[in-house]
């Protein structure tokens, strides 16, 4: 497993959250060359300082031609990219469609979904002519249904489809993409919410078959399955990393079912 990702050039956006970080830990640790991209410079330099084996890229995705400058002179400087993960988003505290205002839902949309497409549109070419690329998406059980901030699920549904676009297109020139699907997972995208209810994860339990919330990491070894060669032949897929929350909701089963499991 150490070096499932040797030889890999791979680019990690929203590097500086919670899963980010830890993507960029993982996959340094199976190989992998990393550049980090977050556009807060004071969390990106907070993982310079942690982790100071892997590079870091301070840049805005929704900055489409000054970020594909940027990625250019990156590449220049530490060879081509053979991956990348798409991890950064958006998340606006507007929980229903009566509070998401048409301002929220611009923000949300283009802050999940444009960022996404500028920097796949920027290391895309590349790929290509190297005949040499895999990209992951990280987008959300929000995606399948409805659980909650409109805007930003369906930015992250939108983000199927756009995977799929990539994957079919890319195949013939050696890239594949596919999308990872978590469930909650603890990162500070939930300090607000954790502020209201600190018993909030521990509630949040009971709606998950595996009894517990992901971890970051396990969204991370998720990751380095499908930028590796593990996957040669997965293209186009969506892996939900979610302890099982989207094969079915488990106290409506027990209530059907008038059992306890
Ligand atoms: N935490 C969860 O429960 C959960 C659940 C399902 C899916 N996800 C997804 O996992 C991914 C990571 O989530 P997280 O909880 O670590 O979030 P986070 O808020 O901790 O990190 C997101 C990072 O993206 C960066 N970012 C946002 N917009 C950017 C832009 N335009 N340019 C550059 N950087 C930008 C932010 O600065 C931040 O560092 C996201 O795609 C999120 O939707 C998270």
């Amino acid at each position: 497993m150490e070096r499932q990702l040797a030889g890999r050039h791979v680019l990690v956006t929203g590097a500086a959250g919670g899963i980010g970080a830890e993507l960029c830990r993982t996959l340094a640790g199976r190989g992998a060359k990393v550049c980090g991209l977050d556009r807060d410079r004071a969390s990106l330099a907070r993982l310079a300082r942690a982790q100071p084996g892997i590079a870091t890229l301070a840049a805005d995705l929704g900055r489409a031609q000054e970020l594909a400058k940027r990625l250019a002179a990156q590449a220049k400087k530490d060879g081509p990219f053979d991956g990348l993960v798409s991890n950064a988003a958006l998340f606006k505290d507007a929980g229903t469609l009566a509070k998401t205002t048409p301002a929220i839902w611009k923000e949300e949309i283009d802050g999940n979904l444009a960022g996404a497409f500028n920097v796949v549109h920027a290391l895309l070419p590349a790929m290509r002519r190297r005949k040499n690329g895999a990209l992951v998406f990280i987008a959300s059980v929000n995606a399948r249904v409805f659980l909650g901030h409109p805007a930003y699920s369906a930015a992250k549904a939108a983000l199927l489809a756009f995977a799929r676009a990539a994957a079919v297109e890319g195949g013939r020139h050696g890239v594949r993409s596919n999308v990872i699907l978590p469930g909650t997972v603890a990162t500070p995208a939930w300090r607000g919410r954790l502020r209201k209810d600190p018993k909030l994860f521990a509630k949040l339990r009971k709606w998950y078959p595996l009894g517990r919330i992901v971890e970051p990491a396990e969204v991370a070894k998720a990751a380095c399955f499908l930028l590796s060669d593990d996957a040669s032949a997965v293209s186009g897929a969506c892996l939900d990393v979610d302890c099982g929350l989207m094969a079915g909701v488990k106290p409506l089963a027990a209530e059907l079912t008038q059992e306890e499991f």
